[in-house]
């Protein structure tokens, strides 16, 4: 699939618990992520940044606002069958608990292949040529394709999640903390791949992490969220080296200080 896709939402929130426990964890936001996008969204935890993506992709209910997919709202997408397939064909999500995003009783070759078949109608040595090309690109062995995901380590199982999400060559990537859970010594390569994936596939990138270095290496532009409001965006270089919002200077801060601790 090739051309323009875009997936917006419009002064979307999500407001959590009943009336009487109610809290808000995003507050009315725009953002568009599209298949030209390199958006790195930032925040310490708890700042909504999960509830925003999962918004934008359907997982979540949105309290107000509405999303759309090439300006068509996605409910209409995720009603039916064949919307729910074409939506995901183009926009796949990566999210931060891949112990649940695995069935346990299907090896990891089913789970990959599966998207495959059902997205693309791809099968047999077609599909295995896609799936081992993947792998290698994530530095896996494809002799793991056997194992069962509990039978895996926590960062092999979220490099198997990123290539169960980019087999099916989607024109859009969310990826929620998916390099937090891994070594600090395959972080690295796996930003490295997820960057040059984006540059040679044409695939847009949201990329959600609390982790500023790994955020600011792939994104060309940064989204700042704090309290469930984006309280600054702009290019990289801009916010990196002449934040607005006070809260954006202090989540530098923190990231240098982090750096400095770690390097003595
Ligand atoms: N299902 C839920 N029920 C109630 N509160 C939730 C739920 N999911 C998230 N929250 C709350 O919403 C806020 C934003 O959460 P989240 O989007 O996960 O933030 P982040 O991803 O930036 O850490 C947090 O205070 C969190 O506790
Ligand atoms: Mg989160």
């Amino acid at each position: 699939m090739t051309g323009y896709v875009a997936l917006r939402g419009d002064r979307i929130s999500r407001v959590y618990g009943t009336r009487r426990t109610a809290f808000t964890a995003v507050k009315p936001v725009d953002f568009e992520v599209n298949s030209e996008s390199a958006i790195g969204i930032v925040g310490e935890s708890g700042s909504g940044k999960s509830t925003l993506t999962r918004m934008l992709v359907g997982l979540e209910r949105v309290t107000t606002g509405s999303v759309t997919y090439n300006a068509a709202p996605i409910t209409r997408f995720i009603q039916t069958h064949a919307g729910r397939l074409d939506f995901r064909r183009a926009v796949q999500f990566v999210g931060q608990d891949t112990s649940s995003s695995f069935d346990p009783r299907r090896t990891l070759r089913d789970s990959v292949a599966t998207p495959l078949k059902v997205l693309l109608g791809s099968t047999g040595s077609e599909a295995e040529d896609r799936i081992v090309e993947v792998l290698r690109l994530l530095q896996l062995d494809p002799a793991q394709l056997r194992r069962y995901p509990g039978e895996v380590s926590g960062g092999q199982r979220q490099r198997f999640a990123l290539a169960r999400a980019l087999v099916v060559r989607p024109r859009i990537l969310l990826c929620d903390e998916v390099v937090s859970a891994l070594d600090v010594s395959v972080q690295g390569a796996v930003l490295n791949v997820i960057k040059e994936y984006r540059e040679t596939n044409q695939v847009g990138l949201a990329f959600v992490s609390h982790g500023l270095p790994a955020t600011s290496f792939l994104a060309r532009e940064l989204v700042v969220m704090c309290r469930g409001e984006i309280v600054e965006r702009g290019e990289t270089a801009q916010v990196l080296h002449e934040p607005r919002h006070p809260y954006t200077a202090k989540l530098l801060g923190a990231s240098l200080r982090r750096r400095r601790v770690a390097a003595r």
